[in-house]
């Protein structure tokens, strides 16, 4: 048995609109564009959306929208993709980090908001909300931002919202491996503030005011019509994915609840997770990966560096280990299994097989 770990999905919809797009629409800022953050906006509840060329931009955008500027500092989790704080970085201010708890989301009783923090980034990490009341609250007292990175949420819940609608702005990334996609690369800002989402227009369109003025200084930054096109048909399939990745998920966890050197991630009842990725924790991680591949199962691994230790972040900030200890042994264990909506149930079976297996 051969089992990837993630299959992207392109369906004849899909292939039926991105030619339909092609023929008929502008290639950039066309209908479709429109449409799309029409769909994305009712389907995130917030009043506006505006689609961008990749997550990474969508992130960089919404900081400089929100005024954010050099020796600002923005606090993220250590544990997420490098992303998240780069685009702190292309905004021109400084990330500093904070340790996740065992929700493996950023500990909101360990966030430290000290002189020069301006907003907070929580990533909903492997499609699971954070604690958004607690971080929510932290802002308030600070009056500093919350930027929702929702990149691997789309569709999350936390007290019967969904993400990207609960902080000031939420950014989502369409990458090819997401639980939607657009066919390439993508981003999407969700907020419920005009201001805000006007900028973020500009910052897409080179800072354009109207055809011939820009009164910023903007990006090339926009989601191309045809992605927009494929984007819509995703939109209108992912609740029925992600009821299919909840059904797997589930499995997953019957059928490795009780191998005592799997952990799993501990439930939380106000959330409602999209299992982007089904992330498990082992000791001897990687030799049970290479088991796995071996045995014609592909895994990943989100992440085996966390951010402040990866090359570029020790050198710039001086990073050495063990400033964030849950992060450094999240990243020492954690293993992605296979998860994607088509999944069979033979197949979860013969990956939870094979991990009895190597545990003997
Ligand atoms: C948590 C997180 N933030 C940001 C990004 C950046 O998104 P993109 O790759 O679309 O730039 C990603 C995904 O790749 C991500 O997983």
């Amino acid at each position: 048995m051969k089992i990837p770990p993630c299959k992207p999905v392109f369906d004849k919809d899909m292939e039926r609109a991105a030619v339909n797009a092609l023929r008929n629409e502008f290639f950039i800022l066309g209908e479709s564009v429109y449409k799309f953050e029409e769909m994305f906006t009712k389907y995130c509840n917030t009043d506006y959306a505006v689609a961008v060329s990749s997550g990474t931009a969508a992130l960089h955008l919404s900081l400089i929208a929100l005024g954010v500027k050099k020796n600002d500092k923005i606090l993220t989790t250590a544990m997420s993709f490098i992303a998240t704080s780069n685009a702190v970085i292309h905004a021109n201010a400084t990330p500093v980090f904070s340790d996740i708890d065992e929700t493996w989301n950023i500990d909101p009783k360990k966030i430290r908001i000290k002189d020069g923090v301006k907003g907070i980034i929580p990533v909903h990490l492997y499609g699971r909300a954070c604690d958004m009341d607690e971080i929510l609250e932290i802002a308030e007292k600070n009056k500093i931002f919350v930027i929702e990175d929702a990149c691997q949420a789309h569709g999350a819940e936390y007290k019967g919202k969904k993400v990207g609608g609960i902080g000031d702005i939420g950014c989502f990334s369409f990458y090819s491996t997401k639980d939607m996609t657009v066919g390439g690369d993508g981003g999407m800002v969700t907020t419920n503030n005009e201001k805000v989402a006007e900028t973020v227009r500009k910052l897409r369109h080179c800072g354009r005011k109207s055809s011939y003025e820009h009164d910023i200084i903007g990006y090339t930054a926009r989601l191309n019509t045809v992605n927009a096109a494929i984007g819509i048909e995703q939109l209108k399939k992912l609740g029925d994915w992600i009821e299919k990745r909840r059904k797997n998920a589930a499995l997953y966890q019957k059928l490795l609840s009780d191998v005592k050197e799997v952990s799993l991630r501990i439930p939380e009842n106000d959330k409602k997770d999209v299992h982007y990725v089904f992330v498990i924790r082992v000791k001897k991680r990687d030799e049970l990966k290479e088991f796995l591949k071996k045995n014609g199962i592909s895994c990943g691994i989100h992440y085996p560096i966390p951010i402040h230790l990866q090359p570029i972040y020790r050198e710039l900030y001086n990073y050495k280990g063990g400033e964030f200890p849950e992060s450094e042994r999240h990243a020492e264990e954690c293993l992605s299994l296979p998860m994607f909506p088509d999944l069979k149930k033979n197949e979860i079976e013969y990956v939870c097989d094979k991990i009895k297996e190597f545990y003997g």
